[in-house]
Formats: C-alpha cells, sequence, structure tokens
C-alpha cells in the first residue's frame, strides 16, 4: 500500500510518516522544504529504519503535480499536510496563504478525481469553530466567520472538498485538530518552529531553555477560572495516530459518508496557567513568564467533544498533558545540545 504525504517533512507529517511506516505502508513524502529541513528525512528513517520516497516539490507547480501522480498511479491514499499556518503571516500576505493552501488543494484534487476511488485526509482545524457556544465542541457545532485569512484557508478548504466529492469518486475524512503539542519520545523528530515561535508550547521550551528571555501570557482576565485561555493540547504522537486510522476507515471502504468530520482532541481542557505549571513539574524549571494584554483573536476557550471520534473511528488519545509536555521538552533539550 502506498500512501502521499505532502508536507510530510513537517511538525504533524513527520510524525504521521512514521506510524504510517510503523504499520507497513510505503510512504511518498513530498514537501517543498519552506517550513522543514531535508534533515528530518533522516530522523524518520532513524526511528522507523526506513527512508521514505521523497520529492522537493512545490505544489503550486500544477505540471510538477500531475508528473507525479503519472509517475505513481498505485497510491492508495493521499494524506495533505503541505500548507502555511501562521495566522500573523496570514493577516499580512493573505494571497500567499489563498494560493498556497487552496491551489494546492484543488491540484491534488484534479488528479485524485480521475481514478476509480480516492482516499483522501485532509488537515482542518478547531479554528473553524471560532469561539464554539457550547463547551466541549461536537462536530456539527456551527462554522463561525473565520478570525484570519489562515483560519478561512481552512474553511474554504472544506467547502472545496465537499462539493468536489458530490461529483467525484473522491473520499475524504476531514481531521479538525486541535493544539498538536511535543515529540517523538525518541526525541529524533518534533517541532522545528523558524524564528520566533507563535505559538505556547515552544516558545515555553524556547524560554526554559534560555533562547527567550520571558513568555508573554496574553490575558489573566479572561472568564476562566484562572483568567487564562482554555484550550485542548493533544500529543502529536496521537495526532498522527488518528490519521493513520482514519486512512484505513477511507481504504477499507468503511465509511458512510463521501465527507466525514472527526474532531481531534483529548477532550481535556487547560488552561494557560496549568500548561506552565505542568511544565514546570515536568522540567524541574522555573519558567519565566508575565502576563501581558490578551491577543488579538484568541478565543477564550476550545475543547474537543471526542465521542464521534472514539466511537465511530475507534481512536482516543493515550498520552496527557504531562506525557506531551515531556516529550517537549526533551526535544528542545536534544535540537540545543
Ligand atoms: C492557533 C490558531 C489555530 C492554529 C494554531 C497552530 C487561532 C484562533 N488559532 O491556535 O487555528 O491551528 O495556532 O498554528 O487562530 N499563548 C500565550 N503566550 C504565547 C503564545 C500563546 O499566552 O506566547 C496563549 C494563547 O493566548 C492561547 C494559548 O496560549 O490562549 C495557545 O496559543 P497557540 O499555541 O498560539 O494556539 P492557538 O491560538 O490556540
Amino acid at each position: 500500500m502506498k500512501i502521499l504525504v505532502t508536507g510530510g517533512l513537517g511538525f504533524i507529517g513527520s510524525h504521521t510518516v512514521v506510524e504510517l511506516q510503523n504499520k507497513g505502508y510505503q510512504v511518498v513524502v513530498i514537501d517543498n522544504l519552506s517550513n522543514s529541513t531535508i534533515k528530518v528525512l533522516d530522523g524518520i528513517e532513524e526511528i522507523s529504519g526506513k527512508k521514505p520516497d521523497f520529492f522537493d516539490i512545490d505544489l503550486r507547480d500544477k505540471s510538477l503535480v500531475s508528473n507525479l501522480f503519472s509517475q505513481n498511479l498505485d497510491i492508495n491514499g493521499v494524506i495533505h499536510f503541505a500548507a502555511s499556518k501562521a495566522v500573523g503571516e496570514s493577516v499580512q500576505n493573505p494571497l500567499l496563504y489563498y494560493e498556497n493552501n487552496l491551489n494546492t488543494l484543488v491540484y491534488l484534487l484534479q488528479n485524485m478525481q480521475n481514478k476509480e476511488r480516492s482516499n483522501f485526509i485532509f488537515s482542518s482545524s478547531c479554528t473553524v469553530y471560532g469561539q464554539a457556544e457550547v463547551m466541549p465542541i461536537v462536530e456539527n457545532a456551527p462554522v463561525q466567520v473565520a478570525m484570519s485569512p489562515y483560519g478561512n484557508t481552512k474553511q474554504i478548504g472544506e467547502e472545496i472538498i465537499i462539493d468536489t466529492s458530490k461529483v467525484t469518486n473522491i473520499n475524504t475524512i476531514l481531521l479538525r485538530y486541535f493544539n498538536p503539542i511535543g515529540a517523538h519520545p525518541s526525541a529524533k523528530i518534533g517541532e522545528l518552529p523558524i524564528g520566533v515561535p507563535q505559538n505556547l508550547v515552544p516558545f515555553i521550551t524556547q524560554t526554559a531553555a534560555g533562547i527567550r528571555e520571558q513568555l508573554s501570557v496574553y490575558g489573566a482576565d479572561y472568564p476562566t477560572a484562572d483568567g487564562t485561555c482554555i484550550r485542548d493540547y493533544i500529543h502529536v504522537v496521537d495526532l498522527a495516530k488518528a490519521h493513520v486510522v482514519a486512512l484505513e476507515r477511507l481504504m477499507n471502504e468503511q465509511n458512510i459518508d463521501k465527507v466525514e468530520i472527526f474532531n481531534v482532541g483529548t477532550g481535556q481542557g487547560s488552561s494557560v496557567l496549568e500548561v506552565i505549571k505542568t511544565f514546570e513539574e515536568v522540567s524541574q524549571t522555573k519558567l519565566n513568564y508575565k502576563i501581558v494584554a490578551r491577543r488579538e483573536g484568541d478565543v477564550v476557550e476550545a475543547y474537543a467533544n471526542t465521542d464521534k471520534v472514539n466511537t465511530v473511528l475507534g481512536w482516543k488519545a493515550e498520552s496527557n498533558l504531562k506525557q506531551a509536555l515531556e516529550s517537549a521538552w526533551l526535544w528542545e533539550q536534544k535540537i540545543r545540545s
């Protein structure tokens, strides 16, 4: 069984490649190295003992994408990670985001629609729910107006897939991720933020490692128990495994609808201060942090109702916040050593 993974050298992509290989799949990775490095390929090989086939291809090049498909007619499934993901950058450069995240999706679907049956996993995000009214969030909670071009590309991406599925044999599972954190327990692959991290956990680990002076906690006056925002932090290895389970559901033709949607989270909400406290325990360090003003665009709380993903997909997160933070800290120390 041959699986194409776009963005397979990125944070979630690389962990998913390893989980696919662990289950015996042959993996073809494409990545334009815009937010990753070629060294990730070695990390993958060190863990699994197998180097995936690798193509340095930019998915915006339509002819390269169709060549790839014509040279790999035996692809059984596609997992599509390749996308830009920085919320702030998307506000500054929306067209880059619409081109990068949507044109590329269209080109992939155009190539997949020619097959008798295609199996497709799309990386979506809990950002589509905006500030949901009811916690925990269920999959049929209303999609709200996107707060950034990045968020909009996820919403439009879902719509493109839903429209296309009505007239093609493309079967898709949309995975709406909550907040992926952590690294492979071997510390051979992990998150590699370029420049100043925008996300909480890499900022925490870099602060503890002495690369950043101080963590800013964006607001402690929210209507939550300790005043800080609540998120559902999921270990990246658990998230990677969810992709394999989802793909197998499609490949075994067990899906009921042409497009199915699943939340991928732990179901557990944690506040920013809880994450900091847990990190301090795990790392035996004292984190230098300061409470500052709220960050624009942040929702108060977002955590998943995982009933559907647990029962229908048969997937459940195995790691807790502590284990995820342990792996993130191990990885940070490894890349600094
Ligand atoms: C954001 C995006 C999400 C995207 C994800 C990954 C929104 C609403 N969410 O998630 O769609 O998939 O990034 O790129 O656009 N925090 C601090 N200090 C920091 C950094 C973060 O206090 O230095 C706080 C934030 O206010 C938030 C929490 O930590 O409450 C998590 O932030 P972050 O890791 O950036 O993820 P989200 O904003 O939830």
